[in-house]
């Protein structure tokens, strides 16, 4: 098993670590423009392996030749946002980076599982899939994960209850019109609501929804990482050891909730062909018209991407 992570910043050596940690690959390639940054992190990595008791090994290198034949290969390149900045303020520059690592290393691993961590996500998960004309099932971005992650704290925080037994969805883009579900919301299958009241609820949603740029704010100079890496993990591992995890990700949508030709984030069962399936809830209007505003926001974002090619 030979896994690829492209981008040795803060997500990419992360993901990178989590991976060894975990013992997910044997062979763990971490790729940047920066050689000596990518090798240096590689092997301060590697030097924690007899300490971890992992026999991952891992190495840097700024040569796609050195990422042939990955099992998977995770996007991380690109410009973090700074604060006052959105998602979508990323569009330009992470475009032309996404595009072309995207193409590389699609040249050498043809029959890789790609996830997609760069921001604006849902767009560079679908520049991803149309750079590599890979079927929609190999092309998953990670969005939901962490979405779903940061709302699970916060439940977790607001009713003391372990984070293992608080489970949710949430559908939509990753920006601020992400849908976070409180209806499909549980703790120890027991429904939210039961925990919580309506109104705490709302804002426990709406921090969600904020929860990059709160981040964002704290940091000052970029954003999240411990979080986007591990999420990227989950996804890896979910393909890995076959596990038919039900997860949201962002998949290219082809006529499901009501949209094709627009990469957003829904539920799917993941496992080792990637999306193994993908799951349409039964969503009350309120929900729907929640979901479309958001899929439309993220279809106007790619035919931003759309004009840039063809400049
Ligand atoms: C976040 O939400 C970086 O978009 C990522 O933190």
């Amino acid at each position: 098993m030979k896994i690829t992570v492209i981008g040795a910043g803060n997500v990419g050596a992360t993901a990178a670590q989590m991976l060894a940690n975990k013992e997910l690959a044997n062979d763990i390639v971490l790729l940047d423009i920066n050689e000596g940054v990518a090798k240096g992190k590689a092997l301060d990595m590697y030097e924690t392996m007899p300490i971890l008791g992992s026999d991952s090994r891992i190495h840097g290198t700024s040569d796609y030749a050195d990422t042939a034949g990955s099992s998977i290969v995770i996007i991380t390149a690109g410009l973090a946002r700074k604060p006052g900045m959105t998602r979508d303020d990323l569009l330009v520059k992470n475009n032309e980076i996404v595009s072309t690592c995207a193409k590389q290393a699609f040249e050498v691993s043809p029959n890789a599982y790609f996830i997609v961590v760069s921001n604006p996500l849902d767009v560079m998960t679908y520049v991803t899939l149309k750079v590599t004309g890979l079927p929609r099932e190999r092309v998953l971005g990670q969005a939901g994960v962490l979405d779903t992650a940061r709302y699970r704290a916060f439940i977790s925080m607001e009713t003391g209850v372990s984070m293992r037994d608080i489970q949710c969805q949430l559908l939509g883009g990753h920006g601020d019109t992400m849908v976070p579900l409180p209806r499909f919301t549980s703790v120890g299958g027991i429904p939210v609501t039961d925990f919580i009241g309506a109104e705490r609820l709302n804002e426990i949603v709406e921090r969600a929804k904020g929860g990059g740029g709160e981040i964002v704010k704290l940091l000052q100079t970029g954003s999240a990482y411990y979080a986007p890496g591990t999420a990227a993990v989950e996804m890896a591992e979910a393909i890995i050891k076959d596990q038919k995890r039900i997860l949201p990700c962002t998949v290219m949508l082809e006529g499901e909730y009501g949209h094709n030709d627009v990469c957003v984030g829904v539920p799917i069962v993941i496992g080792k062909n990637g999306m193994e399936r993908l799951v349409e809830l039964n969503l009350t209007s309120d929900e729907k018209a929640l979901f479309d505003e958001s899929a439309n926001h993220v279809k106007g974002t790619i035919q931003e991407a759309l004009e840039l090619f063809k400049k």
